[in-house]
C-alpha cells in the first residue's frame, strides 16, 4: 500500500544543541511514537517504537530503547554502530501503524510509506519527512531476563514474555539531533 505519495513533504534540517530540544519525553515516546531506522547491507528498515527513554548515563546524553528479539529491525540495529530515531508529523499516524504492524521481512516498507531515505552519517539512514531524528550511536546492548525482575514486577514477564520473545535493552548515545526547519 502506497499512502501519501502526492503529500509527503521531505524537510531540510538543522542540527541543534541538545539543551535548546523543547519537547516533553513522554508525549514524544509514548505518544507521538518513533521510527527505530537502521541499515544492513545497503538496505534500509524500520519499525514503530512507543517505549524508551531519553537521559543520562555514562556521562553522556542517551536514548534507551527496548526492541523484542524477533524484530527485524533488530537485525538492522546489531550490524552497524548507529541508528536513527525518527520522529514523524502527525500526519503520518497511518504510516507509522503500518510500521508498527509490518515486517521488514514480508515486505519493503520504505517503498509502501514513500519515505525519502537521507544518511546522516554512513550506514546512518533517516527519514527527510521526519520532523526530529535522534543519530545514536550504540553503546550498550542487554536482554532482559525474568530473574531480574524485582519483588514489585514479577507478574510482567507473564504478561509479556510469555513467548520468551525478550526485549534486548539498547543504550545509544545521541550524537545529534536534526531538527526540521
Ligand atoms: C505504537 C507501537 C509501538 C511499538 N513499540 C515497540 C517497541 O518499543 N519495541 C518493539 O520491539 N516493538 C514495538 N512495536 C512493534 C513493532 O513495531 C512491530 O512488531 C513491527 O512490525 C516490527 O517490524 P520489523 O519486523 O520490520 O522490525 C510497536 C508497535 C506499535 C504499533
Amino acid at each position: 500500500m502506497k499512502y501519501h505519495k502526492a503529500m509527503s513533504n521531505t524537510n531540510t534540517f538543522t542540527s541543534i544543541d541538545i539543551e535548546t530540544l523543547n519537547e516533553n519525553p513522554f508525549k514524544l515516546i509514548g505518544k507521538d511514537w518513533m521510527l527505530i531506522t537502521a541499515e544492513k547491507d545497503g538496505r534500509t528498515n524500520m519499525m514503530t517504537a512507543s517505549w524508551g527513554g531519553l537521559g543520562v548515563l555514562w556521562n553522556k546524553n542517551v536514548a534507551t530503547i527496548y526492541i523484542r528479539k524477533s524484530r527485524f529491525t533488530k537485525e538492522f540495529v546489531d550490524d552497524g554502530d548507529t541508528f536513527t530515531l525518527c520522529v514523524m508529523d502527525e500526519k503520518y499516524r497511518k504510516e507509522l501503524g503500518y510500521c508498527g504492524s509490518k515486517s521488514g521481512r514480508d515486505e519493503d516498507k520504505i517503498k509502501a510509506t514513500g519515505f525519502t531515505v537521507e544518511h546522516a552519517d554512513k550506514n546512518c539512514p533517516y527519514f527527510a519527512e521526519a520532523r526530529l531524528v535522534f543519530v545514536c550511536k550504540k553503546l550498550y546492548a542487554q536482554e532482559m531476563n525474568a530473574d531480574s525482575f524485582t519483588n514489585a514486577g514479577k507478574d510482567l514477564p507473564a504478561k509479556f514474555y510469555a513467548d520468551n520473545d525478550w526485549h534486548v535493552l539498547y543504550v545509544a548515545e545521541i550524537e545529534k539531533i536534526l531538527k526540521a526547519n
